[in-house]
């Protein structure tokens, strides 16, 4: 896609970047937006009266909107801003998660981010609730004759991922969401891979909760953003207490307030919710369905490639996938394959991927991963993959 010199570090930087599930690259808009508000606009939100904070506090507001119809969310009080996916995570383990009793179901999927596994062991631990598993099959993808056989209606909540960050594999979330639902189940998408990489809209999805962090949709580090349905979120009690999420406070009780600023505890990244917003804006001017498309263009073109490498293994062959290869390489350690390419200049993410699971039903415990966005190009793949023979040839390495 023609963005490329929308990106100072891409535009300047000799290095091919090809990590951006991990964390994706920052555009100008986004830096500007930010660079704007401390330098011209800064003050604090929801606290005081005069100039500065009313400013911010109405950006904060519409920022909020942004995200709204980014989602296709019905209102903006669906809408929390939090600092990551892992915090959106967290969040609704500990308050929806206290709603729970003992014996309580909960279904988390074989393929999960270590951030939709922990905090739902740690809730079950401490609520005593039990904690069931969909398998995925060799191909990456989750088993739903399975999924069916675990739903049970003491289902209370199924927490899912929408886009692996391993296999890459496009989960069927309608499909698990109505299975979930016809047991009276809530559903949480992890959308950590998917909402800076195709159109999401939760309201046709039906989902109950939908997580998502900025740093991967070309916003900045430390915002997040949680969605939820807003009864539900009207029926769970605070998560952090502190300043903002209070209607009154006495010494001994407080009133809290609606939903989303219930959830809000403290002064909330300003700064962070200005950047996330022109980051999602630019998303939109760059259309959703054309960078999908884009990208999985670049996924076939690099795939196919990358299997005529001998010894290469593709960890995950499922019919829908986004942007994203994880493969070894017989006889190869990937993070050696990782330093050696850092070397000639390309950013590739090695190791366990933070799904330690996932990576153990391929029979592996680290591998190496490439995924696009926007401003990779066909050329960047043929130079990785030239690149790639080169540090095979480089450690003697021969099919295996
Ligand atoms: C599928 C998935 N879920 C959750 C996360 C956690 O996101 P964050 O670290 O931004 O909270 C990631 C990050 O890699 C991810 O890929």
């Amino acid at each position: 896609m023609n963005c490329r010199d929308d990106f100072p570090l891409i535009k300047h930087h000799a290095c091919i970047y090809l990590d951006s599930a991990a964390t994706a690259q920052k555009p100008l808009c986004v830096i500007e937006a930010m660079r704007q508000f401390y330098a011209e606009e800064y003050g604090t939100v929801h606290r005081a009266i005069y100039f500065l904070a009313s400013k911010a506090t109405e950006r904060y507001s519409l920022a909020r909107i942004v995200v709204q119809k980014f989602l296709h969310a019905a209102s903006s009080n669906e809408i929390i801003f939090t600092k990551g996916t892992t915090e959106g995570i967290n969040l609704v383990a500990a308050s929806f998660g206290s709603l729970l009793a003992e014996g309580d179901e909960i279904i988390i999927s074989e393929m999960e981010h270590h951030s939709n596994i922990v905090p739902w062991q740690l809730l079950a631990e401490r609520n005593k609730l039990v904690l069931k598993v969909i398998p995925m099959d060799e191909r990456g993808e989750l088993v739903l004759e399975e999924y069916k056989k675990l739903l049970t209606t003491r289902t209370k909540l199924v927490a899912v991922g929408h886009i692996s960050n391993v296999t890459g594999t496009v989960n069927p979330v309608e499909e698990i969401i109505q299975l979930a639902h016809a047991y009276g189940a809530k559903v949480l998408i992890d959308g950590a891979q998917s909402a800076p990489h195709m159109r999401v809209d939760v309201q046709a999805m039906d989902a109950d909760f939908f997580v998502f962090s900025g740093h991967k949709a070309f916003g900045p580090t430390g915002v997040g953003v949680l969605y939820g349905k807003l009864e539900l979120l009207q029926a769970m009690p605070p998560y952090q207490g502190g300043g903002d999420m209070i209607t009154t406070v006495t010494l001994q009780k407080t009133t809290y307030q609606m939903p989303p600023l219930r959830f809000e505890a403290g002064t909330p990244m300003i700064a962070e919710v200005m950047g996330l917003a022109a980051a999602l804006e630019y998303l939109n001017a760059l259309d959703l369905d054309k960078i999908c498309a884009w990208e999985k263009a670049l996924l076939e073109y690099a795939t196919e490639r990358l299997l005529f490498i001998p010894g290469l293994r593709i960890l995950g062959t499922a019919s829908k996938k986004g942007a994203i290869i994880t493969f070894v390489i017989n006889g190869v350690h990937p993070l050696d394959l990782g330093t050696l390419l850092d070397a000639k200049g390309f950013a590739i993410r090695t190791g366990h991927l933070c799904a330690q699971p996932a990576l153990r039903k391929f029979g592996v415990e680290t591998a190496a991963r490439i995924s696009f966005a926007p401003y990779n190009t066909f050329a960047e793949i043929d130079l990785f993959i030239s690149a790639l023979k080169e540090t095979l040839l480089q450690i003697g390495h021969n099919s295996g």
